[in-house]
């Protein structure tokens, strides 16, 4: 399918559903790192700007249209009213963008903090507001680690798929592949992810090989717990060390955190995809990111519709 892509960072998400056999016509990020990043490893497709400054006609027409648009603008204390909230405006770009263009689907993934925002006004409003817009949604909750990727990450995704196709939810939400009781497979842990790496203090080869001199010390929350290389990474981290950095996870090594490349992997992001700008924003880049090979499984689906189902 032909995808516009709206908050496409370094492009985790882009770069799945393109393994899948999609085809990403547009993308935009504002920030310069990512944007840099995703146009030397995806495609000289991606346009670099706020998107606020987007003329919604300047984009092309699309089967789908994804993006993780962020969040803050949905305040806790008032939901109602938050589609006029000025610091909505994200939101509201992603949500025009998809009624300008009715795109066949939408995707759009979020973290798990906003099934909880505004006592679960955010959300309803959410899929009321796509609804208007000639859409029927779904939301689903879901742990990375249950679908193979060495992680416990959990994430919403948020899929329309538009009344002109049915009222009847066409699009599959990805079937589990492992899980924590070890059904239909076992959780893949961390160290059978990271193993095979070379101590990134001698030299070697890899792209990004270095890591975040934030020292580990053991604080018992976010970032700062001992990491079980028998279990999946806790969740790769986007912000978080109280000087406006990243908070890399700690090694299960407990000497150091991880490099730049071992996040990466954890975001199963392939070996020769090189993150582009300082140490900080690297991580950033990542930890923002949906995991290539969960978004590969969303884009497997969207070429199934197409060849079996529309
Ligand atoms: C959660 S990340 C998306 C990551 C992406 N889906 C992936 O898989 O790699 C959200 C992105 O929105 C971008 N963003 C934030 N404000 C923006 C704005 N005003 N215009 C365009 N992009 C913006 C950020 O730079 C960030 O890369």
């Amino acid at each position: 399918m032909k995808i516009v892509s709206l908050f496409s960072g370094a492009g985790g998400l882009d770069l799945g559903l393109m393994q899948a056999g999609n085809t990403i016509i547009w993308a935009n990020d504002i920030d310069k790192d990512a944007v840099a990043t995703y146009a030397k490893n995806i495609g000289g497709h991606i346009v670099c700007a706020d998107i606020k400054d987007i003329d919604i006609e300047n984009i092309p027409l699309s089967d789908v249209i994804v993006g993780g648009f962020p969040c803050q603008g949905f305040s806790q204390a008032n939901m109602l009213r938050t589609v006029e909230d000025e610091r909505n405006q994200l939101y509201k770009f992603f949500l025009r963008a998809v009624k300008e263009k009715q795109p066949r689907f939408f995707i759009a993934e979020n973290v798990r903090g906003i099934l909880s925002l505004g006592k679960g006004n955010a959300i309803k409003q959410i899929v009321s507001d796509f609804g208007a817009a000639g859409y029927i949604v779904t939301v689903t909750l879901a742990n990375m680690a249950d679908y193979g990727i060495p992680q416990t990450r959990l994430r919403v995704f948020i899929i329309g798929q538009h009344r002109d196709l049915g009222e009847k939810m066409l699009f599959e939400f990805p079937k589990k592949t492992n899980g924590k009781d070890g059904n239909p497979s076992p959780w893949i842990s961390i160290k059978s992810a990271l193993d095979h790496y070379p101590d990134p203090d001698k030299p070697s080869n890899l792209l990004n090989h270095i890591y975040s001199s934030y020292k580990v010390k053991y604080r018992n929350f976010t970032g700062h717990r001992i990491t079980d290389p028998d279990k999946p990474s806790p969740t790769i981290l986007a912000r978080g060390n109280g000087k406006g950095g990243v908070c890399a996870i700690p090694h299960y090594n407990g000497e150091r955190r991880l490099t730049i490349r071992e996040s990466a992997t954890i975001q199963t992001f392939p070996e020769n995809f090189e993150f582009i700008g300082k140490m900080n924003s690297c991580y950033r880049q990542i930890g923002n990111a949906v995991p290539v090979q969960f978004a590969k499984l969303l884009g497997q689906e969207l070429i199934r519709l197409e060849r079996e189902v529309l």
